[in-house]
């Protein structure tokens, strides 16, 4: 199984460093081992992909480990849903630069896992975390995956935003949708060491059609002893856009944060 082409969903086929459809339609494969499956579209919030400083500092601080708990948990469930299955092909929908796709590959070794990701600069590093043949990786929107129609047994989707209405299209009829999202209290003490005044996160919301399989939750309190840690978490998430510089400037002698970090693990059926 590969990709699908964007623009006619016909399955594409690798000759040489190009994949080409049926019709003629063909794109290069990069390099560094990824393909743009991104059709030209307009600016909008769900074009919105992470920048270079962003997705760097993710990576840095996902290297530190400090999300650790949170792959283990996912590893185990998917473990729980998938075992031994495999010809199963799993999704990471919104991949990021692929700290969570490498945890899946090095669970499940017989699945083929498929991440996208709006972001070059994240797919470039996706590529080169989870080199291995049943890993293939490609800058497209989640609200447009070119994958074809019930060809995924899982789909996963961490803090990423995706579209209801692809993940049911995507899903082979025995599949699984994982989310993962924010607790409301998730991050609440770095937004205090940031903001005059702090907010809680929205819950997640119940996606339409779907059956809730199990929800699990991992709440702990992180500490960070330095700053360039307590910048990368910063930068890793969407504050970092909003945020005026007279307040990201109350970071800048910051050396010690403590803060809660919280996750919700939603696991879904059709
Ligand atoms: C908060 S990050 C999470 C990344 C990764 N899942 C992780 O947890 O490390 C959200 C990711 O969604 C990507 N993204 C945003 N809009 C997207 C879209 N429309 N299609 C695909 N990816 C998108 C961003 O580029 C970013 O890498």
């Amino acid at each position: 199984m590969n990709f699908s082409c964007p623009k006619c969903l016909t399955n594409l086929n690798q000759s040489q460093n190009t994949l080409l459809c049926v019709n003629g339609h063909s794109y290069d494969i990069a390099k560094s081992g990824y393909v743009n499956l991104l059709m030209a579209q307009k600016r909008s919030s769900h074009t919105f992909g992470d920048d270079k400083a962003m997705v760097e500092a993710r990576k840095a601080f996902l290297d530190g480990g400090h999300y650790e708990p949170l792959k283990n948990m996912l590893c185990e469930i998917v473990k729980t849903y998938f075992p031994m299955q495999k010809s199963a092909v799993i999704l990471d929908c919104g991949c990021g630069e692929g700290y969570y796709t490498q945890g899946l590959l090095d669970t499940q070794r017989a699945v083929t896992l498929f991440g996208i990701d709006i972001s070059k600069n994240a797919v470039i590093h996706a590529v080169k975390r989870c080199r291995d043949e049943s890993a293939h990786f490609a800058v497209a929107n989640a609200f447009k995956v070119p994958l074809a129609d019930g060809s995924c047994d899982g789909i996963v989707s961490i803090f990423a935003p995706y579209s209801i209405d692809e993940v049911k299209r995507l899903m082979s009829p025995s599949g699984f949708f994982i989310e993962i999202s924010p607790t409301e209290d998730h991050l609440i003490g770095l937004k205090a060491a940031v903001y005059d005044e702090t907010y809680l996160n929205t819950p997640p919301i119940h996606p339409e059609g779907m059956t809730l399989i199990e929800r699990k939750s991992i709440c702990y309190t992180l500490k960070l002893h330095n700053n360039s840690e307590i910048q990368n978490l910063f930068t890793m998430t969407p504050y970092t856009r909003k945020t005026s510089q007279q307040d990201k400037a109350k970071l800048d002698k910051l050396n010690e944060l403590s803060t809660l970090v919280g996750f919700y693990i939603a696991v879904y059926r059709l």
